[in-house]
């Protein structure tokens, strides 16, 4: 098969090296790619937002599946035109990837299908939003409605923070889309996969991110800074509960209304003392957490996604190797604020030698024979290992490998399992 993956992400990398595995492959294309998947793939020059160029390409190459890598093609309904000219895809339809395309959508689908979530208002002016701030508690959350690369979601701790997030949030969206308020949730986080083709579900497995940029979650959110799988607190209970109150209604609702999911969908979780509470859907895999989750994965990764797409995964299952996987992100200095790109990255081929380490490229670029930085999260050194404390050493042991003075990851990765 012919397979065109699109991202350019750590997350798109370990797509392309578990893809590149499958039995089924004779050619994986990749675009835009980076150094890393391009050790997988032939890098073609398309732009994922380009959707007639993508059309086009497939069409001259004899493209059998599109892997979408992220939500924003999606959001915008590549799926669906792929579709429409016969080409198979990865990923649910715009209709579908409102899951992750609106916050109000979702919460609204919450609501109405009794999952368990945190109570949320939904506002389109400003005052009434401040009003309902004034007689609110806090901490709670603010939340643009659309996508907004993760920047759309303040937790408030003090009211005058919620007003001026509030106001932050308005702008975002020019005024005219909703802003959703909730409540804070307290608990413990984590995310949990599953692909689902329309009607079955077949469950993945857990992750554990960590967002803050400083280790013991201090300083701002990030895209995530390193994660783990799986996660300890989603216990075969915890994983039962989710499935049944949480995924199983969503996936029932969304084919009901004529808009049925396909694809992988990324559970954001919070592990309160009542039990699993949705914070998010995403309507992809997540980034770092798809790093840590490819490693484990026994099966092959293109048959379980064409079984998504043509509605067979009821006959599937999937195995996963009885160890854990860390990723640790390497960032450029002063990510996720300003950051300088283009300084020079050494040593990845000796990190890579240590038993249990894989390199996977997320912002790098290659300048001559150089490999410099292009982004801010730049590498993810992901390492399996028989316990977390091994894996995490490997991980450790082969960052500290790498010669590059402008980067920086946090030390910690993995506490919570630990
Ligand atoms: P989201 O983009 O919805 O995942 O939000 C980003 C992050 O904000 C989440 O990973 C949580 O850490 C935090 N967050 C979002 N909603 C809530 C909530 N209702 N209660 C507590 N924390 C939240
Ligand atoms: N790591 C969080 C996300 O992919 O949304």
């Amino acid at each position: 098969m012919n397979v065109l993956l699109l991202g350019s992400g750590g997350r798109e990398h370990a797509l392309a090296w578990k893809l590149a595995a499958s039995p089924l492959l004779s050619k994986l294309y990749a675009a835009p790619g980076n150094p890393g998947i391009a050790e997988e793939a032939e890098i073609v020059d398309l732009k994922v937002d380009d959707s007639a160029a993508v059309e086009t390409f497939c069409k001259a190459n004899k493209i059998d599946l599109v892997v979408v890598g992220p939500e924003a093609p999606l959001v915008a309904g590549l799926v669906d035109r792929l579709s429409a000219a016969g080409i198979k895809a990865f990923g649910p339809t715009a209709r579908a990837a409102r899951l992750e395309g609106s916050k109000s959508f979702t919460k609204a689908v919450a609501v109405a299908n009794n999952v368990p979530t945190s109570a949320s208002s939904t506002f389109t002016n400003l005052p009434e939003a401040k009003e309902f701030i004034y007689k609110s508690d806090v901490p709670i959350v603010v939340k643009a409605d659309g996508l907004h690369a993760g920047k759309g979601v303040i937790v408030a701790m003090t009211k005058s923070e919620a007003n001026d997030a509030l106001e932050q949030v308005f702008a975002m969206g020019g005024n005219n889309d909703p802003v959703v308020i909730e409540e804070f949730l307290e608990g413990e986080e984590a995310s949990f996969f599953c692909f689902i083709d329309g009607e079955t579900v077949l469950p993945l497995a857990s992750a554990q991110d960590h967002k803050r940029v400083f280790d013991g979650d201090k300083g701002p959110n990030t895209g995530g800074m390193g994660a783990y799988s799986s996660a300890p607190v989603f216990t075969p209970e915890i994983e039962r509960r989710t499935l049944e109150e949480i995924v199983q209604p969503t996936v029932r609702a969304l084919a009901r209304d004529g808009t049925p999911y396909r694809g992988v969908l990324y559970v954001g979780l919070m592990i309160t003392k009542d039990g699993p509470k949705l914070i998010e859907y995403n309507v992809r895999f997540g980034d770092p957490e798809c790093q840590v989750l490819m490693p484990r994965l026994k099966d092959d990764l293109l048959t379980l996604m064409l079984a998504t797409c043509d509605g067979t995964l009821g006959k599937m299952s999937v195995r996963w190797r009885d160890e854990v996987a860390i990723t640790v992100v390497l960032a450029t200095k002063g990510y996720p604020g300003d950051y300088k790109a283009g300084s020079e990255i050494r040593g990845l081929l000796r990190a890579g030698e240590v038993e249990g380490v894989k390199i996977f490229h997320a912002g790098t670029k290659r300048e001559g024979d150089k490999l410099v930085a292009a982004g801010g999260r730049v590498l993810n050194v992901t390492a399996t290992g028989k316990t977390l404390q091994e894996a995490r050493t490997r991980a450790y042991r082969a960052v500290d490998l790498i010669d590059w003075p402008e980067g920086f990851c946090r030390r910690d990765i993995g506490w919570r399992g630990l």
